[in-house]
């Protein structure tokens, strides 16, 4: 049984009347704003006394522009987490309403998940990460309403099969997130935000925190239908994003990424061509993201040696189908030869003698 987004919107939230801000309620031209209880005096410089714009509509617009995604289909939040925690509160009935997702991939879909009261049913990826479609239908009921897909996926590297991601978005009765955090270092990748007009039921989330070196900054972006972007606008505190977060980003978009995607996948195939001739490393999946899925002969001591010696990478090893493996981030230069060269290092005797098996 396919659902219309209203049917799929908890009742509670379409009767919701949202705050209303006073910077929303007055879009003309004015020189005295007594309406919002600022303190009128900009003590700090860069007029960060008055609120900023709710609805992020200049930084909209440049986005609009970059992503090729309408104004009315882009939704800005504190990262994408924010829209996570939004889809959660718009579409599922704590205690009622179900999740899906397909690990291994990022925990965050499983905390939101718990902290809203929302049962969760994991349909694991296959061997080599990819989707098993036919699994993740037979594992929906009438109250999955969201279905969290990952591509590139978190913390596999790859990229989804377009083509599961197609039966999904055709078949899966409720809304299908796609995750796509990632997929600037995807070459030749194409998001999924250029067919929303086809599938009203798509979330797409991207983000400026991986790609555009501004995790800092915090700004996440959803693209969806206008219908469900009201909802997260509607849902949304006030003023989710700050206006030193709206001007970082912009001047960010204006000056662009400057090759650094390009350098960052070069020390990609750097880091893959190097850790292979290590005798410690069993296998280094293929990625499409910063990062690299890493198996190694006995990782958690590895992981341990370079914590040691001040090199912080992500220990994996139990997430399903991830056993023995770290998530080694693709760094500078300088970061990655610094963790070749602990790895070079590293004795393997102590290895073989902390596994006799
Ligand atoms: C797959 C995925 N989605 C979303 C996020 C969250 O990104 P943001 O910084 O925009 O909240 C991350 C962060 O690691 C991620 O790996």
């Amino acid at each position: 049984m396919m659902y219309k987004v209203q049917n799929l919107i908890r009742s509670n939230i379409i009767q919701l009347r949202p705050y209303s801000s006073a910077r929303s309620e007055f879009s003309g031209t004015a020189s005295v704003f007594l309406d919002a209880n600022e303190n009128g005096h900009d003590l700090f410089g860069e007029a960060l006394n008055r609120y900023p714009d709710p609805l992020q509509l200049v930084v909209k617009q440049r986005i609009a522009k970059l992503k090729g995604v309408p104004i009315e289909s882009i939704f800005l939040g504190n990262g994408s987490d924010e829209a996570i925690d939004l889809l959660f509160r718009i579409f599922c009935e704590p205690g009622v309403d179900e999740a899906i997702t397909c690990p291994p991939t990022y925990g965050m879909y499983r905390v939101q998940a718990d902290i809203h009261g929302t049962p969760i049913r994991h349909v694991l990826l296959t061997e080599d990460f990819q989707l098993r479609p036919q699994a993740v239908l037979e594992a929906a009921t009438p109250n999955s309403k969201l279905l969290f897909l990952c591509s590139p996926n978190n913390p596999t590297g790859n990229l989804l099969d377009p083509t599961a991601i197609e039966f999904l978005l055709r078949n899966f009765p409720g809304i299908v997130v796609v995750d796509e955090a990632y997929i600037d270092f995807a070459e030749g990748a194409k998001s999924c935000s250029q067919h929303l007009a086809e599938f009203p039921k798509l979330v797409v989330l991207q983000t400026l925190s991986k790609a555009w070196a501004l995790a800092g900054a915090r700004l996440g972006m959803a693209f969806a239908s206008a219908e469900i972007i009201h909802y997260m606008n509607a849902v949304k505190y006030p003023y989710n994003v700050g206006l030193p977060t709206q001007r970082t980003v912009l001047s960010a978009l204006e000056t662009g990424l400057d090759g650094s995607v390009a350098t960052i996948i070069g020390e990609r195939k750097k880091l893959e061509t190097e850790l292979a001739k290590l005798d410690l490393v069993e296998r280094i999946y293929p990625s499409d993201a910063n990062f690299l899925l890493v198996k190694m002969r006995d990782s958690t001591l590895i992981f341990n040696y370079l914590k040691q010696n001040g090199v912080v990478v992500r220990d994996r090893s139990r997430e399903p189908l991830c056993e023995g493996c770290l998530r080694i981030t693709v760094g500078t230069q300088q970061e990655n030869d610094r963790l070749l060269e602990l790895l070079a290092d590293f004795n393997p005797s102590v290895i073989q003698s902390s596994n006799p098996s």
